[in-house]
């Protein structure tokens, strides 16, 4: 010992080794608040959210209070709300015409635009007029980049959502006039150029990669029967490394599980052949994953963990129950219950269209992927050689979910979001041909 701290120190940790500690005791006053909140837990489900209030809790608690009062107000009504076609048509024919100025903000989403307002039409089973298929088509043609894709508008590069979006437009025109109008051999050399040497795809040249283009390029050379070793090798591998410890898909490895990646993930698996799916991801924790994001009062869907209810996740969620429905041999969702928020909360009684949550404005985007969550509730799919051509459904049991003639929607094929037989048409024409 050199000083007198070391000295001090040395001293009181030999205080601490060697003494015998004194015995105290303290008598602790009983406190009942344990008790009470245990009492409170079994008896009510005491909410811990009351205590650590965040702006989202806040925000899905009065998401809650909202969705409760209009099923309330049903119950007491003794009524089921049902699908307001009429309104919806009216809604629809709305974006046929001159939109107004406000829109020129989706100037570049052109494609987009048709497929989702003429497959919500076809979806509701309604007259698509020739005039409108055929100024579809000369627009849609117009998109065409000279080097592959189509655009978003008019002089755009290739970009694989636009070319996804016009070319599910473009089966629903059933005009082979015009599918053969499509320079396929450019096609799929711009679809050789936005493939990555990891198995992804990028968007655009010089664009970001991510799950959704690679659903999107293989949506588009699947239906242009172009899916060759050459275009798909590493992708399967590389949509798998996307699947996150919750079981969902990130947009890039290391991502959060988001709904939208998630339906794009796992099409794209099914997309790429018998049995990849099953084969490639962990299905169990992907079916776990998709189980929680249905919240329990509202019943429709969130995209992700401590997220809002969005009507437009009742197909990018709600769209991987066909899919389980093909490769395994259980219900993995409340159709009932999705049904009722699709119904109860995503229409707008006045002006028609659908929306994301009650009090949100209706859109041409919630408006298709709303039909195409309530068609999936409606039917039950199968295919017995797990291949996406060959995918078909039943109406779903009465005693899960009810379906009344006037909500009845056509059928669909699920991986593609068509109503059922127009991805199989346009994809056996291009089978024809040579690749
Ligand atoms: C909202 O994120 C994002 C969406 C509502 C769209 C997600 C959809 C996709 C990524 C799929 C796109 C598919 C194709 C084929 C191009 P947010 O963070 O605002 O919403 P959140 O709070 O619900 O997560
Ligand atoms: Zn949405």
């Amino acid at each position: 010992m050199s000083s007198a701290s070391d000295l001090a120190k040395a001293q009181y940790l030999l205080k601490l080794l060697g003494k015998r500690r004194v015995q105290v005791t303290t008598e602790i006053e009983e406190d009942s608040s344990q008790f009470d909140l245990m009492i409170d837990m079994t008896e009510n489900g005491t909410n811990f959210e009351e205590e650590l209030l965040t702006a989202t809790t806040e925000e899905q608690k009065r998401t809650e209070d909202t969705v409760k009062g209009i099923y309330d107000d049903l119950i007491e009504e003794g009524r089921v709300p049902h699908l307001l076609k009429d309104k919806h048509e009216k809604y629809l024919n709305a974006a046929l015409g001159q939109l107004p100025p406000a829109f020129k903000g989706l100037d570049a989403s052109q494609p987009w635009i048709y497929y989702w307002v003429i497959n919500s039409m076809k979806l509701l089973q309604l007259e698509v007029s020739q005039d409108v298929k055929d100024q579809t088509a000369r627009k849609l043609l117009g998109l065409q980049h000279k080097d592959g894709g189509l655009g978003g508008g008019v002089g755009q590069i290739g970009h694989a959502a636009a070319t996804y979006a016009g070319t599910l437009a473009l089966t629903l025109l059933e005009d082979e006039e015009t599918w053969n109008k499509i320079n396929r051999d450019q096609l799929y050399k711009w679809l050789l150029s936005i493939k990555q040497d990891d198995g992804s795809f990028v968007m655009h040249l010089g664009g970001e990669k991510d799950t959704r283009a690679v659903y999107c390029a293989l949506v588009i050379a699947s239906l242009f029967d172009l899916l060759t070793p050459e275009l798909t090798k590493g992708t399967a591998e590389w949509l798998a490394k996307c699947q996150t410890y919750e079981g969902g898909f990130g947009g890039v490895p290391y991502d959060e599980a988001h709904g939208g990646y998630t339906f794009c993930g796992a099409a794209a698996l099914v997309i790429l052949g018998k049995d990849v799916f099953t084969k490639t991801i962990n299905v169990e924790k992907l079916v776990k994953w998709t189980v929680v994001r249905q919240l329990r009062l509202e019943g429709g869907f969130s995209g992700r963990s401590n997220k809002l209810v969005d009507g437009c996740y009742s197909f990018w969620v709600g769209g991987l129950i066909p899919i389980f429905d093909i490769f395994l041999d259980h219900e993995t969702a409340s159709r009932a219950g999705l049904q009722n928020y699709i119904l109860g909360c995503c229409q707008n009684e006045q002006m028609g269209g659908l929306r994301d949550k009650p009090g949100k404005y209706p859109d041409f985007y919630h408006t298709n992927y709303v039909l195409l969550g309530l068609t999936v509730v409606q039917n039950k799919f199968k295919s017995d050689d797990f291949t996406p051509y060959t995918i078909s459904s039943e109406p779903s049991d009465h005693s899960v979910v009810s379906v009344e003639g006037c909500d009845k929607l056509d059928t669909i094929n699920p991986i593609f979001g068509l109503p059922k037989g127009y991805a199989e048409r346009f994809h056996s024409f291009f089978a024809t041909k040579t690749k």
